[in-house]
């Protein structure tokens, strides 16, 4: 894919279903009673590979373009899949389903592409194995392949030691079949759909600070879910709005919820004209229309507990920062370096040789921004959001943007070229 310069930005569009509700609304569907409607869900491929999953383990699925309909069979319901479940590229398929996976009463193997198969699992396998489940790295290197073999599930309370999502849900998904409250502990309060889904669902879920509690439910119940638009979608686009001169660009019905705004607080605080609007409450999810102008920005800090509620967002974010005047420093975001790709390395490793002045840390960067730009040969190593990080850098630099592994964009936004194509028009 060549990228080359552009102006003017202008439109109104509406940004793919989000990713990690997809995720979820399928997953908890299958394991619910009854049918499960699932409207604006992300036909990427990470959210595909979580239908295929299921469906290997018997649950009727059926997509159209309109609708995803899931034929829920309960708590009990899955049956042992015939071969090794494939993940793909998706650590939330991945980490979620090793959570239910572990209180089965089947045996499992599942495996993914080579990013995937090098991400770290130790981190759900460590508590998972404590609660009772049974789950080896199948070449011991603390990776997938994983085998998980179907365990009685011990209630639990679990402190862990990163704030992550996909950790807290695989606890929270091992404890519906546990046999009493499981809670988990996390340094700073990361995503919380599942929280909220499994509530929608029928299930009791506390949430106090950082700490999330299920109670075992009898059974989940299934839902008609309409999935807001991803706001990791749209971040591409309110930066390209931010960026490119003369724009306006409005994005609608995309999720706001506060565990996933960080990217809005750090835009205000650059000085961004970004604008909300029609906020309201979708399938128990904040949804608004945002709107972002061309603006001025300059340079902000960024670290502490603001990370999770961005940590997709960073790559997009290094980008702002290079066109702002002054120093962006963003710092604890060490977990960016076992995303699908090592995030903090490909951001710099890309930008220095655009001719930004940026710098990897410990755990994060820092950017000198207001230095102009120009186009190179982009290897992204198969990552979706650098691919498109960089697709929006492209069109405000000389020269061109080659992206090889273009593709990889599939993975969260199948149809982010023909948009961009279509605002520059
Ligand atoms: C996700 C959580 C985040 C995020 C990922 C999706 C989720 O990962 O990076 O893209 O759906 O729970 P961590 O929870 O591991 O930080």
């Amino acid at each position: 894919m060549i990228i080359t310069r552009k102006n003017g930005l202008k439109g109104t569009i509406s940004i793919p279903g989000d990713k990690s509700i997809s995720h979820r609304s399928v997953m908890f569907g299958s394991i619910a009673e009854g049918t499960t409607t699932i409207s604006n869900f992300l036909m990427g491929a990470d959210c595909l590979e979580t239908i295929g999953c299921f469906r290997d383990m018997g649950i009727d699925i059926e997509v159209t373009d309109e609708l995803v309909t899931v034929h829920g069979k309960g708590l009990r319901g899955l049956t042992r899949p015939e071969n090794t479940l494939d993940v793909g590229n998706s650590g939330t398929t991945t980490r979620l389903i090793s959570g239910i996976l572990s209180g089965q009463d089947f045996d499992v193997t599942l495996s993914g592409d080579a990013s995937l198969n090098s991400r770290p699992m130790k981190r759900i396998m460590t508590p998972l194995n404590a609660m009772g489940a049974d789950i080896t790295s199948v070449n011991d290197n603390g990776c997938a392949p994983l085998l998980i073999k179907g365990s009685k599930i011990k209630a639990s309370h679990y402190d862990s030691p990163v704030a992550s999502a996909q950790v807290k849900s695989a606890v929270l998904l091992a404890g519906l079949y546990g046999d009493g409250p499981t809670s988990v502990t996390e340094p700073a309060l990361s995503r919380n759909h599942t929280e909220l889904m499994l509530r929608g669902f029928g299930a009791k879920v506390e949430s106090e600070g950082t700490t999330a509690t299920i109670y075992p439910p009898e059974q989940l119940y299934g839902q008609d879910i309409i999935v807001p638009g991803d706001i990791s979608s749209a971040t591409y686009f309110i930066v390209a709005g931010l960026i490119t001169p003369d724009s306006e660009i409005t994005m609608t019905n995309v999720g706001i919820n506060p565990t996933r705004d960080g990217i809005i607080r750090v835009c205000k605080a650059m000085g961004a004209d970004i604008e909300l609007n029609n906020e309201r409450i979708v399938s128990g999810e904040p949804v608004a229309d945002i709107t972002v102008r061309t603006s001025k920005l300059h340079g902000t800090e960024i670290g502490g507990d603001i990370i999770p509620t961005l940590i997709d967002e960073i790559p997009a974010i290094a980008i702002l920062a290079a066109f702002a005047e002054g120093e962006t420093v963003i710092r604890d975001a060490q977990e960016l370096k076992v995303k699908e790709s090592n995030r903090i390395d490909l951001m710099v490793n890309n930008l220095v040789p655009m001719g930004a002045d940026a710098v990897a840390t410990e755990d994060g960067m820092i950017i000198h921004g207001g230095k102009p730009l120009h186009g190179i040969k982009l290897n992204c190593k198969y990552d979706h959001r650098i691919a498109m990080t960089f697709a929006i850098a492209g069109i405000n630099s000389d020269g061109e943007m080659d992206i090889e592994d273009a593709e990889c964009v599939d993975v969260s936004y199948p149809t982010f070229f023909q948009t961009l194509e279509e605002l520059a028009k």
